[in-house]
């Protein structure tokens, strides 16, 4: 397929709602919501897209209960636990964006055994978004480079911010994504976003199928990118 896009980043938006309508707890609808996203990984994977985020947990949602945080931290080191296989078998490296030191230790675990595990893999790549803030990374992606070079005089340069990203080695995202009618970025991806695309959808994450993620694809292929020059 000619113009597909090489990184897709999921704002996964919308599990409440959909507990909601089906009368569930707000659990149900994480829940249903991760299934949701590893049918879209496998989905893109089979298409052909190389990179993928997803956006799982933002460094603004501990404000929610404390009892959907812990549920949150759960389902996450429960689902890296039981989908290894997953991922091994579709020979997708997975690698983690965010700050790792404020995550229980079980998630931490479970992020490393899997991030280690598939590091040597060449196909797709998914980078979970796990207390994850595009402020928070900026901050420490210069932090980072002072503390490779304490005693740095010069400027910091866009590529030295960019070389210190949570996930360095990921393209800019080509296409945003957001499900549930939000428009909004929620502090996702600040800097890779210079020239991303946008694609909404009224759907909310749970309900997210193959067809979903081929009319936000096929919407992208239409686009015109310019990145500020004349590219008629
Ligand atoms: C997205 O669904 C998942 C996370 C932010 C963890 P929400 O939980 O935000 O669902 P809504 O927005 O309340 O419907
Ligand atoms: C963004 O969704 C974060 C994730 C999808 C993990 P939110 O539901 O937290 O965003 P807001 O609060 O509606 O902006
Ligand atoms: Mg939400």
């Amino acid at each position: 397929m000619k113009n597909l896009p090489l990184h897709i980043a999921f704002i996964m938006d919308g599990n409440g709602r959909w507990a909601k309508n089906q009368g569930k707890p707000r659990s149900a609808g994480h829940r249903e919501g991760l299934t949701a996203a590893k049918r879209i990984v496998k989905a893109a994977s089979d298409i052909g897209i190389k990179y993928i985020t997803l956006y799982a947990f933002s460094t603004e949602n501990w404000k929610r209960t404390e009892d959907e945080v812990a549920f949150l931290m759960n389902l996450i080191s429960r689902h890296l636990r039981k989908e290894m296989d997953f991922y091994v078998k579709n020979r997708i490296r997975v690698v983690h964006s965010g700050d790792f030191s404020a995550l229980p230790d079980s998630v931490k675990y479970e992020i490393t055994s899997v991030t280690e595990a598939t590091a040597g893999f060449k196909g797709t790549a998914v980078n979970l978004a796990i207390n994850y803030g595009g402020r928070d990374e900026i901050i420490r992606a210069v932090n980072r480079i002072y503390d490779k070079s304490p005693e740095k005089r010069s400027p910091v340069t866009e590529q030295e911010i960019s070389e210190n990203l949570d996930c360095a080695d990921f393209p800019d995202p080509d296409l945003i994504v957001r499900s549930a009618g939000e428009r909004r970025l929620s502090n996702f991806l600040l800097w890779q976003c210079a020239y991303a695309e946008f694609y909404y959808s009224d759907k909310l994450w749970p309900d997210w199928d193959k067809s979903d993620l081929d009319a936000a694809v096929s919407s992208y292929r239409n686009r015109n990118r310019k990145f500020g020059g004349l590219n008629e």
